[in-house]
């Protein structure tokens, strides 16, 4: 009897697919009978024996054992309550926002937001205090945010009912949150943190500290992110009381018909990890001699380890490993197409950067990979003769300062809009968010009002073939205002 066991979840969608009877019920293709060939080719038949809805003719007591995995996964995070997402932590964030806050309350609010809290603003109708993001001068680089502008903002606005931030960032720099965690819980508000890009944190002592450890009352982890869990799955914790509204907010986010892949993998991921000290550990050590041999490549270094020693940030995640490309005269997204030809797929590049991510999944076999395609880049001169990273240098790369705001969020959002070209947004409301995308951190949200600088910012971005979300025209030839 496998119920009950250790991975309650994914052994009940096992036992089910072991005691189907004959479906005369959802889905259609009726445990893949019905399977479009070229699809059951690429899932196999175990996929759609799995693929079972929890309400009608499905698995028995699917809530009883989601309860009891998410039980499990509480308890590994150590901390009070844990939801199973199944679509992303973008639905963790929007639960969070609207279920711990009220229509036209101020939040303080980390600008480096993603675009998904952004659209939580809108939903849940908050009036955002935003709190500026700190860049690496050379690189234009985010780095998080620093504890003095938190403060400032807390004075300005004593009403704020709580903060917002992301940690880690998504290059893994990793702002000092205790300090900010205990400030904001002194004052009896709430602190919710974006912690998409973190979920391994709290499972090894050698990583920075998570924010469920430092007693955040809301964090969300996108578990498919760095665990073993399949796209779109992510935790919610809640530590303390929870806000009265989530489960009313994640409830009204979530499908009716959640998918038992996804929550079996989270279940799976999670009984994966109750060994996490020693997956991640092997992880560390891998990153650590990946450090090494990259930072021996000529005109190549490694940003985390030296922005931690020059004091620009407290501590960064050593599996996130950020390449700067600049010496050998290659623009990030340049070396990221490159490396491609040679078998390397990054998972992001920016102006000057390329990230690469290891997990607990990768062995010596990968980080040879890593430094052989590096190697490779390093001999290679850039296209173009460096053309478009001799332009660049000539930019000062710095996100524009945060716009004025005309309206709230949702407000801006709401209103009848019209599209301008690009050149004509000038002292425009805009209506829709514009995001860079990854990592997605709007540049303009609805609300707030094209500036100059906004202007110009964008314009940069659109010679660099960047791609953006959020928007109504991803050219950004156009953009939508508010009528
Ligand atoms: C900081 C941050 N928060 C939230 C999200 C959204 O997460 P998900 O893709 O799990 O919905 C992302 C996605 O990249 C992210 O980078």
């Amino acid at each position: 009897m496998l119920r009950g066991g250790s991975i309650p979840y994914l052994e009940g969608v096992l036992e089910y697919i072991d005691s189907a009877s004959t479906a005369f019920h959802t889905p259609g293709h009726k445990q893949g009978k019905g399977a479009y060939a070229p699809l059951s080719l690429l899932l196999g038949e175990r996929c759609f024996q799995a693929d079972v809805g929890d309400e009608v003719g499905g698995m028995e007591d699917a809530d009883v054992l989601l309860d009891r995995a998410e039980e499990l996964a509480a308890r590994l995070y150590g901390v009070d309550r844990t939801y199973f997402l199944i679509n992303g932590t973008t639905s963790a964030l929007q639960a969070m926002l609207m279920g711990a806050f009220s229509p036209g309350d101020e939040l303080l609010i980390s600008r480096n937001m993603h675009l998904a809290a952004a659209a939580g603003l809108i939903l849940a109708g908050l009036e955002p205090v935003f709190i500026p993001e700190k860049w690496c001068p050379h690189l234009g680089l985010p780095l998080g945010w620093d504890m003095h502008h938190w403060q400032k903002a807390g004075e300005e606005h004593p009403k704020a009912k709580g903060a917002f931030l992301v940690y880690p960032t998504y290059q893994g720099f990793c702002p000092d949150l205790a300090p900010l965690i205990d400030a904001v819980k002194a004052q009896g508000k709430l602190v919710l943190v974006d912690e998409a890009h973190g979920p391994h944190l709290a499972l090894s002592s050698s990583l920075p500290p998570s924010a469920c450890e430092l007693g955040a009352h809301l964090v969300a982890h996108s578990a498919h992110k760095i665990l073993g869990a399949l796209t779109q799955s992510s935790f919610l914790h809640v530590q303390g009381k929870s806000p009265d509204r989530l489960s009313r907010a994640v409830e009204l986010l979530l499908s009716t018909s959640p998918s038992p892949l996804l929550l079996a993998s989270l279940d799976g991921a999670r009984a994966q990890m109750e060994e996490g000290e020693k997956l991640w550990d092997k992880a560390l050590n891998l990153a650590r001699k990946a450090q090494e041999r990259i930072q021996e490549l000529p005109g190549l270094s490694i940003c985390g380890p030296d922005y931690v020693k020059a004091g620009l940030i407290p501590r960064c995640d050593p599996t996130k490993l950020v390449v700067c490309v600049q010496e050998l005269g290659y623009t990030g997204w340049e070396a990221a197409s490159l490396l491609k030809k040679y078998g390397i797929q990054v998972e992001m590049a920016d102006w000057w950067t390329v990230l690469f991510l290891l997990t607990y999944a990768d062995g010596p076999a990968e980080v040879d990979a890593l430094v052989a395609g590096l190697e490779k880049l390093t001999a290679t001169p850039p296209p173009d003769g460096g053309k478009a990273a001799a332009r660049l240098l000539g930019e000062e790369i710095r996100p524009p300062a945060i716009p004025p705001r005309s309206l709230s969020p949702r407000e801006a959002f709401f209103r009848p809009r019209v599209k301008v070209p690009l050149d004509q947004a000038l002292g425009r409301t805009a209506a829709e968010i514009i995001a860079p995308y990854p990592p997605g951190s709007p540049i303009i949200i609805p609300g707030e009002v094209f500036t100059e600088e906004i202007l110009d910012y964008l314009r940069l971005l659109k010679g660099c073939q960047v791609k953006v979300r959020g928007v109504d025209d991803p050219s950004l030839a156009e953009v939508a205002v508010v009528a």
